[in-house]
């Protein structure tokens, strides 16, 4: 019983060392230095080396002619409403000015409007630079600068 294990381990072994040489082993050391002894590493190849296997095939080339009728869309154009559309922003908790051809969103500013709340709402969608040019100091034409939304349109 003895021997035909000790048999059985000499082959194993045996066939271990022969798949190694042979290349019958994936990863094998051995292997790498047989087969691959036709092809130089790239870090061995001198900087002057011709580049071997090149691509040959061109990329290919776009030869479609842009469409003359297509226009390019423009990127952070200026919004605009129009005063109709201003007007429909007539409420307190949705409520735009128009100031000097701008339009503002000034609902979230209504609650701590310093002049209260009804001067603002009663002009909610409507006109408003004369009586804002009229009331107003420097720091709140800054301050309206914040609520910007869009500009009038023609
Ligand atoms: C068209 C609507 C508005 C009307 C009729 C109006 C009216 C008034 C009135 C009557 C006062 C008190 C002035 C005083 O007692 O000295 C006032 C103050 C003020 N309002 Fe308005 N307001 C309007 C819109 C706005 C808006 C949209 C803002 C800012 C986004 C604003 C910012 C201020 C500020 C900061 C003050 C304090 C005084 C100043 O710095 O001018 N108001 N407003």
């Amino acid at each position: 019983m003895k021997k035909i294990s000790l048999i059985i381990l000499i082959v194993f072994i045996g066939f271990i060392i022969a798949a190694m040489t042979y290349n019958f082993w994936p990863s094998s050391p051995v292997s790498n230095s047989v087969i691959n002894t036709s092809t130089p590493a790239v870090t061995n190849l001198p900087a002057n080396a011709p580049i071997v296997n090149k691509p040959t095939t061109k990329p290919p080339v776009n030869n479609s002619t842009p469409s003359s009728t297509s226009k390019p869309t423009p990127v952070n154009a200026t919004p605009t409403l129009s005063a109709a559309q201003v007007a429909t922003h007539n409420q307190p908790n949705d409520c735009y000015l128009i100031v000097n051809n701008k339009v503002y969103d000034v609902t979230t500013y209504i609650g701590r409007h310093p002049g209260g709340k009804k001067s603002i709402y009663d002009r909610c969608g409507q006109e408003s630079s004369a009586i804002f040019a009229a009331i107003h100091s420097n720091s709140a034409w800054n301050l309206l600068n914040k609520y910007y939304v869009a500009d009038l349109s023609k």
